[in-house]
């Protein structure tokens, strides 16, 4: 075998929870060999803080940054002109991601039609970045595929230096080096396919049942760090009544969140954390370390509160008995060893 182990990064969520970061910092720590993108496509938008810089990601795997190998997987979907220009303004912000970025042969392409259809939705709130259309069409059976010898027809919008088209196995298993891999996710359970809020979600596996699709064997998985926030946002046409008592608080912690979407610009819709639908996200992915991401925010904004079941939030008086419920609740559930990190910091955990 020639995988030591694997590593994942989950969101337990509705997507912007702060993968990036998380993905960011432990691609730093040195335990990684490749970065493995497993799911979804240009929708995803993933914000770090690169040496102080503010950079957004949306196909390029974010372990780049840090000159390690990365690969999009076969369960992703590509904007190929978008990647293109995704790179290049990596390169231009004085990334190198020279011989970096490995795209596996399966992965499916998104067309301008996909896109131009996609453009046209109003019923889902979707990105319009066609990652609908073209899922459809591969499970359709007539998609195009990474490997199909038409990325000519981009000539004039990429380099062929740019990134490498390859076969994920060739990379992983044709040896016997013993390589550790990190596999990052995009979107969150409360989007996926199988297990979010059918069809107000999107068209790709969001779990860690995704990573084995991509190639790696259920038994190198090591760690699962399932990704939250503190609080929930959500972008897409769903209706979630709000009661006027919380109302003005999700406006702050919107605004002091800077809760805006990183690929669309929307502003993200919030709600007190669901300690039910984590828990459940949590059970399904297995998770072994929780990364509760934005506690600051509302520490600044001063209330606390998170729903258990269906009806009214239980509210708190402090930050303090916030947490220590959480976590407590969150331990009681948890079915592997759990570690868990309240993190304050957009610049590590
Ligand atoms: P699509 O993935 O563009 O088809 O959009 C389907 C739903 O998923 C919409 O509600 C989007 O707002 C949401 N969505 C897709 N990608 C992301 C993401 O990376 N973060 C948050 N929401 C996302
Ligand atoms: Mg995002």
């Amino acid at each position: 075998m020639a995988i030591k182990y694997a590593d994942v990064i989950v969101d337990l969520q509705a997507g912007d929870t702060g993968k990036g970061k998380v993905a960011h910092h432990l691609a730093r720590s040195g335990e990684y060999d490749y970065v493995l993108r497993y799911n979804g496509g240009s929708n995803a938008g993933h914000t770090v803080y690169h040496n102080g810089v503010k950079v957004v990601t949306h196909q390029v795997p974010v372990g780049v940054l840090h000159g390690i190998k990365s690969i999009i997987g076969p369960g992703c979907v590509v904007n190929v002109p978008a990647l293109a220009r995704e790179i290049q303004d990596l390169m231009f912000a004085g990334i190198n991601t020279t011989g970096l970025i490995f795209v596996d042969k399966r992965a499916h392409i998104v067309t301008s039609e996909h896109l131009e259809e996609d453009g046209t939705d109003t019923k889902i709130g979707t990105t319009r970045q066609g990652i609908g259309p073209a899922y459809r069409d591969k499970y359709g059976r007539v998609g195009k595929r990474m490997g199909d010898d038409v990325l000519s027809d981009f000539g004039k919008e990429f380099t062929s230096t740019m990134f490498t088209v390859v076969d994920v196995y060739d990379i992983l298993f044709t040896d016997n080096t013993q390589y550790r891999i990190l596999c990052e996710g995009a979107q969150g359970f409360n989007l996926d396919i199988d297990w979010g809020d059918y069809p107000y979600v999107t068209s790709s596996h969001c779990t860690v049942g995704s990573v084995c699709l991509n190639g790696i064997p259920p038994h190198k998985i090591r760690k699962v760090f399932g990704v939250l926030k503190a609080y929930e946002t959500y972008v897409g046409n769903k209706e979630i009544p709000v009661s006027e008592v919380d109302a003005p608080i999700f406006e702050r912690i919107q605004e002091v969140g800077n809760e805006f979407g990183a690929t669309t610009g929307r502003k993200r819709r919030v709600n007190w954390l669901n300690l039910n639908e984590v828990t459940r996200a949590m059970h399904i992915n297995g998770v072994t370390n929780l990364i509760i991401n934005k506690a600051d925010v509302l520490d600044e904004v001063g209330e606390f509160a998170v729903y258990v079941d269906e009806g009214n939030p239980i509210r708190f008086s402090n930050a303090q008995v916030f947490r220590q419920f959480v976590d407590g609740t969150l331990m009681d559930h948890s079915i592997r060893h759990l570690d868990i990190t309240w993190s304050k910091t957009p610049h590590g955990i």
